[in-house]
Protein backbone atom coordinates (compact mmCIF):
# COMPACT_ATOMS: atom_id res chain seq x y z
CA UNK A 1 0.00 0.00 0.00
CA UNK A 2 1.18 3.27 -1.03
CA UNK A 3 0.09 6.29 1.22
CA UNK A 4 1.13 10.14 1.98
CA UNK A 5 1.55 11.23 5.57
CA UNK A 6 1.23 14.74 6.94
CA UNK A 7 3.32 15.15 9.79
CA UNK A 8 2.21 18.32 11.86
CA UNK A 9 3.81 18.26 14.90
CA UNK A 10 3.26 21.55 16.37
CA UNK A 11 4.33 22.77 20.10
CA UNK A 12 5.45 21.90 23.27
CA UNK A 13 5.95 18.07 23.81
CA UNK A 14 4.19 17.91 19.99
CA UNK A 15 7.49 17.00 18.02
CA UNK A 16 8.94 15.02 20.61
CA UNK A 17 6.22 12.30 21.04
CA UNK A 18 5.20 12.34 16.92
CA UNK A 19 8.95 12.02 15.75
CA UNK A 20 8.08 8.07 17.79
CA UNK A 21 4.63 8.08 16.06
CA UNK A 22 6.32 8.59 12.33
CA UNK A 23 9.69 6.43 13.33
CA UNK A 24 6.38 3.54 14.35
CA UNK A 25 5.08 4.30 10.47
CA UNK A 26 8.27 3.66 8.75
CA UNK A 27 9.04 0.15 10.91
CA UNK A 28 5.72 -0.77 9.81
CA UNK A 29 6.59 0.37 6.08
CA UNK A 30 9.34 -1.91 6.25
CA UNK A 31 8.17 -5.15 7.78
CA UNK A 32 4.84 -5.41 5.97
CA UNK A 33 5.77 -3.93 2.72
CA UNK A 34 3.54 -0.54 2.44
CA UNK A 35 5.34 2.72 1.02
CA UNK A 36 4.64 5.58 3.56
CA UNK A 37 5.85 8.62 2.22
CA UNK A 38 5.51 12.09 4.99
CA UNK A 39 5.72 15.53 4.67
CA UNK A 40 5.68 18.46 7.41
CA UNK A 41 3.65 21.46 7.90
CA UNK A 42 3.09 24.31 10.52
CA UNK A 43 0.67 24.80 13.28
CA UNK A 44 -0.21 26.51 16.51
CA UNK A 45 2.58 28.85 18.22
CA UNK A 46 5.37 27.44 15.52
CA UNK A 47 3.12 28.39 13.06
CA UNK A 48 2.42 31.75 14.51
CA UNK A 49 5.92 32.75 14.87
CA UNK A 50 6.88 32.02 11.32
CA UNK A 51 4.05 33.66 9.51
CA UNK A 52 1.80 35.27 11.70
CA UNK A 53 -1.16 32.27 11.42
CA UNK A 54 -1.96 29.26 13.30
CA UNK A 55 -3.08 27.44 10.87
CA UNK A 56 -1.24 28.79 7.43
CA UNK A 57 -2.98 28.09 3.74
CA UNK A 58 0.03 25.92 2.88
CA UNK A 59 -1.02 23.69 5.70
CA UNK A 60 -4.67 23.30 4.83
CA UNK A 61 -3.76 22.68 1.22
CA UNK A 62 -1.02 19.65 2.62
CA UNK A 63 -3.61 18.61 4.98
CA UNK A 64 -6.30 18.19 1.78
CA UNK A 65 -4.03 16.47 -0.33
CA UNK A 66 -1.90 13.97 1.92
CA UNK A 67 -4.05 10.31 3.15
CA UNK A 68 -3.99 11.22 6.46
CA UNK A 69 -2.41 13.15 9.14
CA UNK A 70 -0.65 12.72 12.26
CA UNK A 71 -0.74 15.41 14.57
CA UNK A 72 0.81 16.04 18.13
CA UNK A 73 0.05 19.08 20.33
CA UNK A 74 -0.71 23.49 20.13
CA UNK A 75 -0.19 25.81 22.77
CA UNK A 76 2.37 28.32 24.36
CA UNK A 77 1.80 29.29 28.18
CA UNK A 78 2.63 33.02 26.84
CA UNK A 79 -1.49 32.77 25.39
CA UNK A 80 -2.30 30.72 28.58
CA UNK A 81 -2.00 33.37 30.55
CA UNK A 82 -2.68 36.41 28.17
CA UNK A 83 -6.61 35.91 27.70
CA UNK A 84 -6.37 39.45 25.44
CA UNK A 85 -4.32 37.71 22.83
CA UNK A 86 -6.53 37.67 19.73
CA UNK A 87 -4.64 35.05 17.44
CA UNK A 88 -3.61 32.16 19.27
CA UNK A 89 -2.44 28.55 18.61
CA UNK A 90 -5.21 26.34 19.27
CA UNK A 91 -7.26 28.45 16.57
CA UNK A 92 -5.17 26.35 14.25
CA UNK A 93 -6.44 23.23 15.57
CA UNK A 94 -10.15 24.38 15.32
CA UNK A 95 -9.60 25.75 11.76
CA UNK A 96 -7.96 22.16 10.51
CA UNK A 97 -11.04 20.29 12.46
CA UNK A 98 -13.73 22.32 10.60
CA UNK A 99 -11.35 22.90 7.46
CA UNK A 100 -11.07 19.12 6.84
CA UNK A 101 -14.89 18.37 8.25
CA UNK A 102 -13.24 16.50 11.11
CA UNK A 103 -16.70 16.24 12.80
CA UNK A 104 -16.21 12.93 14.40
CA UNK A 105 -13.78 12.66 17.21
CA UNK A 106 -12.90 9.12 18.24
CA UNK A 107 -11.35 8.55 21.84
CA UNK A 108 -10.93 4.75 22.72
CA UNK A 109 -10.26 4.22 26.44
CA UNK A 110 -8.48 1.28 26.09
CA UNK A 111 -6.46 -0.19 29.67
CA UNK A 112 -3.32 -2.00 29.38
CA UNK A 113 -3.74 -4.71 32.30
CA UNK A 114 0.18 -3.82 33.18
CA UNK A 115 -0.94 -0.31 33.99
CA UNK A 116 -3.95 -1.04 36.74
CA UNK A 117 -1.77 0.29 39.41
CA UNK A 118 -0.64 3.81 37.36
CA UNK A 119 -4.35 5.07 37.68
CA UNK A 120 -5.33 6.79 40.69
CA UNK A 121 -8.31 4.68 40.67
CA UNK A 122 -8.68 0.82 42.23
CA UNK A 123 -8.05 -1.53 39.66
CA UNK A 124 -10.64 -3.93 40.87
CA UNK A 125 -13.03 -0.80 39.39
CA UNK A 126 -10.91 -0.44 36.40
CA UNK A 127 -10.01 -3.89 35.02
CA UNK A 128 -12.42 -4.64 32.07
CA UNK A 129 -12.84 -1.13 31.14
CA UNK A 130 -13.46 -0.33 27.70
CA UNK A 131 -15.06 2.88 26.22
CA UNK A 132 -15.14 4.05 22.80
CA UNK A 133 -15.98 8.16 22.81
CA UNK A 134 -17.73 9.90 20.14
CA UNK A 135 -17.14 13.49 20.88
CA UNK A 136 -19.19 15.58 18.07
CA UNK A 137 -15.60 18.43 17.16
CA UNK A 138 -16.96 20.74 14.81
CA UNK A 139 -20.01 22.04 16.21
CA UNK A 140 -21.31 23.21 19.65
CA UNK A 141 -19.76 26.56 21.64
CA UNK A 142 -16.52 25.81 20.09
CA UNK A 143 -17.58 27.29 16.61
CA UNK A 144 -20.61 29.50 17.73
CA UNK A 145 -20.62 33.22 17.63
CA UNK A 146 -18.24 34.55 20.28
CA UNK A 147 -18.53 38.14 21.70
CA UNK A 148 -17.15 40.80 23.70
CA UNK A 149 -17.61 44.13 25.34
CA UNK A 150 -15.46 45.49 28.45
CA UNK A 151 -17.59 44.05 30.89
CA UNK A 152 -19.67 41.29 28.93
CA UNK A 153 -18.50 38.11 27.27
CA UNK A 154 -20.69 35.51 25.21
CA UNK A 155 -19.94 31.88 23.38
CA UNK A 156 -22.81 30.90 21.28
CA UNK A 157 -23.73 27.14 22.20
CA UNK A 158 -25.45 26.02 19.06
CA UNK A 159 -26.44 22.67 17.48
CA UNK A 160 -28.10 21.71 14.09
CA UNK A 161 -30.07 18.55 13.67
CA UNK A 162 -27.76 17.36 10.99
CA UNK A 163 -24.54 17.88 13.08
CA UNK A 164 -26.13 15.89 15.95
CA UNK A 165 -27.34 12.82 13.31
CA UNK A 166 -24.42 12.50 11.47
CA UNK A 167 -21.97 12.01 14.53
CA UNK A 168 -24.79 9.52 16.22
CA UNK A 169 -25.11 7.29 13.34
CA UNK A 170 -21.09 6.78 13.45
CA UNK A 171 -21.34 6.15 16.82
CA UNK A 172 -24.53 3.49 16.69
CA UNK A 173 -22.82 1.96 13.60
CA UNK A 174 -19.60 1.55 16.01
CA UNK A 175 -21.61 -0.02 19.21
CA UNK A 176 -23.40 -1.75 16.99
CA UNK A 177 -20.18 -4.01 16.32
CA UNK A 178 -18.98 -3.54 20.20
CA UNK A 179 -20.89 -4.19 22.99
CA UNK A 180 -24.21 -2.65 21.30
CA UNK A 181 -24.59 -0.41 23.95
CA UNK A 182 -24.59 3.25 24.26
CA UNK A 183 -24.56 5.84 26.29
CA UNK A 184 -26.00 9.99 24.79
CA UNK A 185 -24.49 12.28 27.63
CA UNK A 186 -25.80 15.70 27.32
CA UNK A 187 -27.74 18.68 29.92
CA UNK A 188 -31.24 17.97 28.39
CA UNK A 189 -32.33 19.43 31.78
CA UNK A 190 -31.26 22.42 31.13
CA UNK A 191 -29.94 23.11 28.08
CA UNK A 192 -32.08 23.85 24.74
CA UNK A 193 -29.19 22.59 22.20
CA UNK A 194 -29.09 19.09 24.49
CA UNK A 195 -32.94 18.89 23.87
CA UNK A 196 -32.45 18.79 20.07
CA UNK A 197 -29.32 16.26 20.72
CA UNK A 198 -32.17 14.34 22.78
CA UNK A 199 -34.07 14.24 20.36
CA UNK A 200 -32.03 13.33 17.19
CA UNK A 201 -30.32 10.69 19.39
CA UNK A 202 -33.89 9.22 19.96
CA UNK A 203 -34.76 9.08 16.43
CA UNK A 204 -31.46 7.70 15.36
CA UNK A 205 -31.70 5.01 18.22
CA UNK A 206 -35.03 3.51 16.45
CA UNK A 207 -32.82 2.81 13.15
CA UNK A 208 -30.73 0.55 15.64
CA UNK A 209 -33.04 -1.51 17.75
CA UNK A 210 -30.24 -4.06 18.43
CA UNK A 211 -28.23 -1.36 20.41
CA UNK A 212 -29.38 -0.67 23.87
CA UNK A 213 -29.69 3.26 24.34
CA UNK A 214 -29.26 5.16 27.51
CA UNK A 215 -29.76 9.03 28.08
CA UNK A 216 -27.38 10.70 30.85
CA UNK A 217 -27.05 14.11 32.36
CA UNK A 218 -23.34 14.98 31.90
CA UNK A 219 -22.69 15.82 35.94
CA UNK A 220 -24.35 12.42 36.52
CA UNK A 221 -21.99 10.95 33.65
CA UNK A 222 -18.65 12.67 35.00
CA UNK A 223 -19.17 10.95 38.54
CA UNK A 224 -20.26 7.65 37.15
CA UNK A 225 -17.15 7.17 35.09
CA UNK A 226 -15.13 7.06 38.45
CA UNK A 227 -17.74 4.84 40.08
CA UNK A 228 -17.94 2.19 37.30
CA UNK A 229 -16.42 3.08 34.42
CA UNK A 230 -17.16 -0.91 33.10
CA UNK A 231 -20.63 -0.05 33.25
CA UNK A 232 -20.17 2.35 29.40
CA UNK A 233 -19.41 0.68 26.31
CA UNK A 234 -19.79 3.68 23.50
CA UNK A 235 -20.79 7.28 24.65
CA UNK A 236 -21.70 9.91 22.62
CA UNK A 237 -21.36 13.96 23.46
CA UNK A 238 -21.26 16.94 21.84
CA UNK A 239 -17.94 18.86 21.74
CA UNK A 240 -17.26 20.38 24.92
CA UNK A 241 -19.23 18.10 27.19
CA UNK A 242 -16.74 15.09 25.26
CA UNK A 243 -13.45 17.44 25.60
CA UNK A 244 -13.78 17.05 29.43
CA UNK A 245 -14.87 13.45 29.98
CA UNK A 246 -12.15 12.63 27.99
CA UNK A 247 -9.46 13.97 29.66
CA UNK A 248 -11.44 12.30 33.05
CA UNK A 249 -11.36 9.04 31.46
CA UNK A 250 -7.30 9.23 30.58
CA UNK A 251 -7.41 8.77 34.63
CA UNK A 252 -8.81 5.08 33.83
CA UNK A 253 -5.69 4.66 31.08
CA UNK A 254 -3.55 5.58 33.53
CA UNK A 255 -2.18 8.92 32.25
CA UNK A 256 -3.17 11.36 29.70
CA UNK A 257 0.26 10.57 27.80
CA UNK A 258 -1.81 6.76 26.86
CA UNK A 259 -5.00 8.48 25.18
CA UNK A 260 -4.92 8.13 21.38
CA UNK A 261 -7.76 9.78 19.04
CA UNK A 262 -8.88 10.00 15.32
CA UNK A 263 -11.05 12.61 14.17
CA UNK A 264 -12.86 11.73 11.23
CA UNK A 265 -15.43 12.99 9.02
CA UNK A 266 -15.91 12.85 4.94
CA UNK A 267 -12.03 13.25 3.63
CA UNK A 268 -8.60 12.99 5.29
CA UNK A 269 -8.29 11.71 8.83
CA UNK A 270 -6.24 13.26 11.76
CA UNK A 271 -5.04 11.51 14.41
CA UNK A 272 -4.08 13.14 17.83
CA UNK A 273 -3.14 12.21 21.50
CA UNK A 274 -5.78 13.89 23.08
CA UNK A 275 -3.20 15.61 25.83
CA UNK A 276 -1.94 18.97 24.95
CA UNK A 277 1.58 20.68 24.54
CA UNK A 278 2.29 20.19 28.35
CA UNK A 279 4.65 22.89 29.11
CA UNK A 280 5.62 21.68 32.67
CA UNK A 281 7.62 18.78 30.68
CA UNK A 282 8.58 19.91 27.23
CA UNK A 283 11.99 19.58 26.48
CA UNK A 284 12.76 17.03 29.16
CA UNK A 285 12.49 13.80 27.66
CA UNK A 286 9.65 13.12 30.04
CA UNK A 287 6.86 12.74 27.38
CA UNK A 288 4.80 9.98 27.52
CA UNK A 289 4.93 8.46 23.39
CA UNK A 290 2.25 6.15 23.50
CA UNK A 291 -0.81 8.08 23.05
CA UNK A 292 1.14 9.33 19.27
CA UNK A 293 2.14 5.76 18.64
CA UNK A 294 -1.69 4.41 19.55
CA UNK A 295 -2.58 7.53 17.10
CA UNK A 296 -0.44 5.72 14.40
CA UNK A 297 -2.15 2.39 15.06
CA UNK A 298 -5.60 3.76 14.86
CA UNK A 299 -4.57 5.74 11.73
CA UNK A 300 -3.57 2.24 10.40
CA UNK A 301 -6.70 0.57 11.28
CA UNK A 302 -9.19 3.50 10.37
CA UNK A 303 -8.01 5.06 7.64
CA UNK A 304 -6.45 2.38 5.48
CA UNK A 305 -8.43 -1.27 7.04
CA UNK A 306 -4.39 -2.50 8.39
CA UNK A 307 -5.34 -4.05 11.29
CA UNK A 308 -2.98 -6.70 11.71
CA UNK A 309 -0.68 -3.83 11.20
CA UNK A 310 -2.43 -1.85 14.27
CA UNK A 311 -2.30 -4.84 16.42
CA UNK A 312 1.14 -5.70 15.71
CA UNK A 313 1.65 -2.16 17.38
CA UNK A 314 -0.48 -2.61 20.43
CA UNK A 315 1.11 -6.04 20.60
CA UNK A 316 4.76 -3.85 20.79
CA UNK A 317 3.17 -1.77 23.77
CA UNK A 318 1.81 -4.45 25.35
CA UNK A 319 5.16 -6.15 25.58
CA UNK A 320 7.49 -2.78 26.70
CA UNK A 321 5.10 -2.78 29.84
CA UNK A 322 4.98 -6.52 30.38
CA UNK A 323 8.70 -5.64 30.78
CA UNK A 324 7.95 -3.17 33.17
CA UNK A 325 9.34 -0.40 31.06
CA UNK A 326 7.21 3.03 31.59
CA UNK A 327 7.63 6.98 31.07
CA UNK A 328 7.37 8.45 34.49
CA UNK A 329 3.78 9.40 34.10
CA UNK A 330 2.75 5.75 34.01
CA UNK A 331 4.89 4.23 36.56
CA UNK A 332 3.46 3.29 40.23
CA UNK A 333 5.23 2.39 43.37
CA UNK A 334 6.14 -1.47 42.49
CA UNK A 335 7.77 0.03 39.09
CA UNK A 336 11.88 -1.17 39.24
CA UNK A 337 13.21 2.41 38.90
CA UNK A 338 16.19 1.76 36.20
CA UNK A 339 13.19 1.09 33.63
CA UNK A 340 11.82 4.03 33.84
CA UNK A 341 12.45 5.83 30.34
CA UNK A 342 12.61 8.79 29.00
CA UNK A 343 10.32 9.84 25.24
CA UNK A 344 13.53 8.83 23.34
CA UNK A 345 14.70 4.95 25.32
CA UNK A 346 10.73 4.70 25.70
CA UNK A 347 10.17 5.27 21.60
CA UNK A 348 13.07 2.78 21.03
CA UNK A 349 11.81 0.50 23.01
CA UNK A 350 8.55 -0.14 21.31
CA UNK A 351 10.64 0.08 17.96
CA UNK A 352 12.23 -2.92 19.13
CA UNK A 353 9.72 -4.49 19.96
CA UNK A 354 7.84 -4.22 17.20
P1 LIG B 1 -1.90 19.09 28.74
O1 LIG B 1 -2.66 17.95 28.17
O2 LIG B 1 -0.87 19.69 27.88
O3 LIG B 1 -1.23 18.63 30.11
C1 LIG B 1 -2.00 18.23 31.23
C2 LIG B 1 -1.13 17.41 32.20
O4 LIG B 1 -0.89 16.12 31.61
C3 LIG B 1 0.24 18.02 32.44
O5 LIG B 1 0.61 17.78 33.77
C4 LIG B 1 1.16 17.25 31.50
O6 LIG B 1 2.49 17.17 31.92
C5 LIG B 1 0.50 15.89 31.47
N1 LIG B 1 0.73 15.25 30.16
C6 LIG B 1 0.15 15.57 28.98
N2 LIG B 1 0.62 14.81 27.99
C7 LIG B 1 1.53 13.99 28.54
C8 LIG B 1 2.38 12.98 28.02
N3 LIG B 1 2.38 12.63 26.71
N4 LIG B 1 3.21 12.34 28.86
C9 LIG B 1 3.23 12.65 30.18
N5 LIG B 1 2.44 13.58 30.73
C10 LIG B 1 1.61 14.26 29.92
O7 LIG B 1 -3.00 20.17 29.16
P2 LIG B 1 -2.79 21.68 29.72
O8 LIG B 1 -1.63 21.74 30.61
O9 LIG B 1 -4.11 22.08 30.21
O10 LIG B 1 -2.50 22.54 28.42
C11 LIG B 1 -1.20 22.90 27.97
C12 LIG B 1 -1.34 23.58 26.60
O11 LIG B 1 -1.76 22.62 25.64
C13 LIG B 1 -2.38 24.70 26.56
O12 LIG B 1 -1.86 25.75 25.80
C14 LIG B 1 -3.58 24.09 25.89
O13 LIG B 1 -4.36 25.00 25.20
C15 LIG B 1 -2.92 23.12 24.95
N6 LIG B 1 -3.74 21.93 24.60
C16 LIG B 1 -3.62 21.50 23.33
C17 LIG B 1 -4.24 20.33 22.97
C18 LIG B 1 -4.04 19.82 21.59
O14 LIG B 1 -3.22 20.34 20.87
N7 LIG B 1 -4.76 18.81 21.16
C19 LIG B 1 -4.97 19.59 23.91
C20 LIG B 1 -5.05 20.08 25.21
C21 LIG B 1 -4.42 21.25 25.56
C1 LIG C 1 -8.30 18.75 22.70
C2 LIG C 1 -7.92 20.14 23.14
C3 LIG C 1 -8.55 21.16 22.22
C4 LIG C 1 -10.06 21.07 22.39
C5 LIG C 1 -8.10 22.62 22.40
C6 LIG C 1 -6.62 22.75 22.42
C7 LIG C 1 -8.67 23.49 21.33
O1 LIG C 1 -8.24 20.35 24.48
O2 LIG C 1 -7.99 18.38 21.56
O3 LIG C 1 -8.88 18.00 23.49
O4 LIG C 1 -10.63 21.66 23.31
O5 LIG C 1 -10.67 20.40 21.58
MN1 LIG D 1 -8.90 18.56 25.51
Amino acid sequence: MKKHILVISGDGIGAEVTTWGKAVLEQIGKTYGHEFTFDEALMGHEAIEATGSPLPDETLEKAKASDAILFGAVGHAKYDNDPSAKVRPEQGLLGIRKGLGLYANLRPIMLFDELLNASSLKPEILKGTNILFFRELTGDVYFGEKKRSADTASDLMIYHRYEVERIAIKAYEAARLRGKRLCSVDKANVLETSRLWREVVQEVAKRYPDVETEHMFVDNAAMQLVKNPKKFDVVLTANLFGDILTDEASQIAGSMGMLASASIGDGTGFFEPIHGSAHDIAGQDKANPLASILSVALMLEISFGLSEEAKSIKDAIDKTLKEGYRTGDIADSNTDKSKILGTTAMGKKVLEYL
